[in-house]
């Protein structure tokens, strides 16, 4: 064994008081002999005495060495496991304190000391090594590495422990007992986050029995929030040839994952390079994650710090027989999708699909939902789906893939770490001479109906649906050759895809021009805020003083000064001088996590929790609604005229219901009777201008994570043209459709005002909002009216843009929605209610 100076001790090694054994000392000399002097003696007691001096000063030095000598080095740990693939699994392995642990650990321990202090670059830092746990496969033995290093080397010795595959190819048989070792993964750990085996407290081992489900949950979960700095560990056993099925029921923890979180591991390593999932957080049930283990063990673990505690989770897990194979060959047509979907896919899966159909039909492949871990920094797809000779991964919008004869391979790959949803996917055979019968047949693969191609709007999702069109009056020749609607002129976004859009636009008055060709209002320029996009309003600007002359387009604090950023309420900085433009800020928030567009339109549970569902009498839902605080709600005047006989207007026939989700399930929401209806008194029942109305309600409401105001807009308030905004209500799916019964989403896109009149026959006064598609398809519908617009802004608040009013039909071509817009109605708000 081989020590250098500045090594750590080893408390285990034979040593006393820090002085090897191996450190003879000399034997005291005879009295009688040191008094007699003659020259020879009197030399040899010099040599003595200078021997002795040097003996204490060595056995000082030692001693100061090791015990008083200030230690300058650092704790790391590493954690790893290994495979021995010449011994059994056997149950009792699972049992810490059974002798056939102890055993194996001994040994395991004896060949990893043996192992590392082997390694010129790791012996000297060697502190120990412990078995934390066995698994099947022959013996998965679990352990972390102490080390002890001077804190400039820290970051050799984990290169040196990680690149260093000390059992590579060759067998250890070193020590009575030997092991047959194949593979080892080690990496540094986070020393917090490592538990000495021996530590119970909040340490639970759990084994799945038969096919039953076995809950855990975080210490206190449901009656108390889980404890400050704790950190848990849940060992999760399947039997043999089985897998691991983990469902967080429940999950609510702080939203700053630094501070809380819960880490998933396909393994009994808390490894990184092991890690299924990170989660903190409140997930709704709508989004809850099942995760999948590629082998029969799973680690869960729990971390906190010391303060904000939350309620934790609560998870189910059961035993589920391993899939044997996931690669398939499929005939004819049918579907498929990544392993155990929609639980999210386990790590380490390898699947290949062969299609076949009867030729000469070709194949079309449809990917309904694709939710793969995103490519790595160099654009490498770490999981991935391959079909046609390209890796797939990351999100991607439903798709159709081609095959280029009557047989196709499909390949599904995922690696060792963080698993996603998955896909899931269609196939059928199709004529390749007519791809899309009575259908135009896109590029990609895609059929759509005929008259969307070349309506200036690209349905295919590759534009091939508008290449070659002859561009009609009210469209736009872009650069690339495209057609866009005119509408989408000069609005700051590069619907062209060259910008040619944007070029030549001609301001309006009170406008300047940015140098990208777009039109800013002037007072927006030199007000710190980049509206050009290309910061061109905020170069060469020495004034950087934010207060300025009141007008429409400047905010205005509670001081009275007024400010060049428009849209400075709640955005997360201070302008006003007296901090005024974030008071008030509780609104527009959504506390559960809600993950991107996963397959079709319902909303999440939480998504929009402002959004109210007006009951009228025994009628259902007829209405929405906006939560904008305890006591007040916003929607449309036009819910609240009456007709013929039917009492609209009456306060007493309506019901509201907050937090509700799925109409069938009325009793989870918090139910409510108004007080008093305020209609605009400017109402216009013709035109539907100030179409707006507040509904007082008899009782204050609780916020929950289901229930929370939404933020509204200032005067000045800008939602620009083109943004895309949030439409939602449970109106009719189609315009002659039934109701839904699960809250429905749309995007929609604000469009100029000027365009939209010349569609709407110039009915569109300036207290409305135009947003929609020209193309048709997305739009809202009857009984939707008085619901959100909702506007997501940059730091993630919501702001209520406008109120779902009017429109021609639903959906229809060239009849864009309109909506109440609500900042021309900030002030009548306030002296209604006060907010
Ligand atoms: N007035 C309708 C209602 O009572 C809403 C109309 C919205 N229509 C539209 N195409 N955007 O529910």
């Amino acid at each position: 064994m081989k020590r250098e100076s500045g090594l750590s001790f080893d408390p285990k090694k034979d040593e006393i008081n820090g002085i090897p054994e191996e450190m003879e000392f000399l034997p005291a000399s005879d009295q009688k002999k040191l008094e007699k002097r003659s020259p020879k003696e009197t030399a040899l007691l010099v040599g003595l005495i200078l021997g002795a001096a040097l003996l204490s000063l060595m056995i000082g030095l030692l001693v100061w060495h090791f015990h008083f000598r200030p230690d300058n080095t650092i704790k790391k740990m590493y954690n790893g496991y290994l495979t021995i693939t010449n011994k059994q699994f056997t149950e009792d392995l699972e049992d810490f304190d059974s002798e056939a642990f102890k055993q194996l650990a001994t040994t395991v321990e004896q060949t990893l000391l043996e192992t590392y202090m082997g390694m010129d670059s790791v012996a000297p830092h060697y502190v120990r090594s412990t078995v934390t746990a066995f698994s099947e496969g022959s013996v998965i033995a679990y352990y972390w590495l102490e080390c002890r290093v001077p804190p400039e080397g820290a970051a050799e010795l984990d290169e040196a422990i990680r690149a260093v595959s000390p059992f590579s190819g060759k067998s250890r048989s070193g020590g009575t007992k030997s092991l047959r070792i194949s593979d080892l993964v080690v990496d540094s750990a986070d020393p917090r986050r490592v538990k000495p085996p021996k530590d119970h407290t909040c340490a639970f081992d759990l084994h799945a029995v038969g096919g039953e489900m076995n809950t855990f949950s975080s210490p206190g979960f449901p009656n108390e929030p889980y404890p400050a700095n704790v950190w848990c560990q849940w060992v999760l056993r399947a039997d043999p040839h089985h897998v691991i099925e983990l469902n967080f029921v429940t999950f609510d923890l702080e939203s700053v994952c630094h501070n809380d979180f819960v880490v998933v591991y396909d393994s009994l390593s808390p490894i990184e390079k092991r890690e299924i999932t990170q989660r903190c957080g409140l997930y709704p049930p709508t989004n809850a994650f099942k995760l999948m283990s590629s082998r029969n063990v799973m680690l869960v673990t729990l971390m906190t710090d010391d303060d904000e505690n939350y309620p934790g989770f609560k998870a189910e897990f059961r035993q589920v027989p391993k899939q044997r194979q996931c690669s398939k060959i499929l005939q004819g047509s049918g579907s498929f999708s990544s392993p155990y979907y929609p639980a999210y896919y386990p790590p380490r899966a390898d699947c290949t699909w062969v299609l076949k159909v009867d030729p000469p039909n070709h194949i079309k492949v449809m990917f309904n939902v694709f939710l793969l871990q995103n490519p790595d920094e160099n654009n490498v797809c770490k999981d991935y789906v391959e079909i046609n000779n390209r890796r797939i991964c990351g999100e991607q919008p439903p798709m159709v893939e081609l095959s280029n004869g009557s047989e196709m391979t499909i390949k599904f790959r995922s690696d060792a770490a963080e698993s996603c949803r998955g896909f899931s996917a269609t196939f059928e055979p199709y004529d390749a001479s007519k791809p899309c019968p009575e259908e135009f047949a896109c590029r990609n693969g895609r059929c759509i109906a005929l008259d969307l191609k070349c309506d200036a709007w690209n349905d295919c999702g590759d534009s091939s649906d508008e290449i070659n069109c002859k561009c009609t009056s009210n469209q736009f020749r872009c650069g690339t050759g495209l057609c866009t609607s005119n509408q989408w002129l000069c609005d700051g976004v590069s619907d062209c895809g060259d910008k040619s859009d944007e070029a030549n636009c001609e301001c309006e008055a009170g406008e300047m021009r940015c140098a990208n060709g777009k039109c800013i209002p002037e007072v927006q320029r030199c007000n710190l805020v980049n509206e050009c996009g290309d910061n061109s309003d905020e170069e060469g600007c020495s004034n950087t003083d934010m207060t300025v002359p009141c007008s429409e387009h400047t905010y205005t604090c509670k001081d009275g000064t007024c400010i060049r950023k428009k849209n400075a309420m709640c955005d997360g900085t201070h302008q006003c001088p007296d901090g005024s433009d974030e008071h008030d800020c509780n609104c527009g928030i959504r506390p559960y996590k809600h993950s991107r567009i996963v397959g079709g339109m319902d909303a999440e549970v939480g998504e929009w929790p402002w959004q109210v569902s007006l009951h009228f009498q025994d009628k259902g839902s007829i209405c929405g609604a906006s939560v904008i605080s305890t006591r007040w709600l916003v929607s449309a005047a036009h819910c609240f005229q009456d007709e013929r006989t039917i009492r609209f207007s009456d306060h007493t026939t309506w019901t509201a219901y907050m937090g509700l989700h799925d109409q069938h399930k009325l009793d989870g929401a918090q139910k409510r009777r108004l007080k008093r209806i305020i209609r605009h008194e400017n109402y216009n029942p013709q035109m539907f201008d100030n179409d707006i109305a507040l509904l007082e309600l008899d009782r204050p409401l609780s916020f929950t994570s289901v229930v929370q105001p939404i933020c509204l807009p200032e005067a000045a308030h800008d939602f620009p043209i083109g943004k895309n905004t949030w439409i939602t209500g449970w109106g009719m799916v189609h315009e002659d459709g039934g109701l839904a019964t699960v809250l429905q989403k749309a995007e929609v896109r604000i469009i100029r005002r000027r365009n939209c009149n010349d569609l709407l026959s110039g009915t569109v006064t300036t207290r409305m909002l135009c947003a929609g598609y020209l193309s048709g398809g997305i739009d809202a519908c009857q009984g939707d009216s008085g619901g959100p617009m909702s506007s997501v802004e940059e730091n993630g608040k919501v702001f209520l843009a406008g109120i779902v009013s009017w429109g021609d039909g639903c959906a229809r071509k060239n009849k864009p929605g309109v909506y109440t817009k609500v900042s021309k109605f900030r002030e009548w708000i306030k002296g209604h209610t006060g907010l």
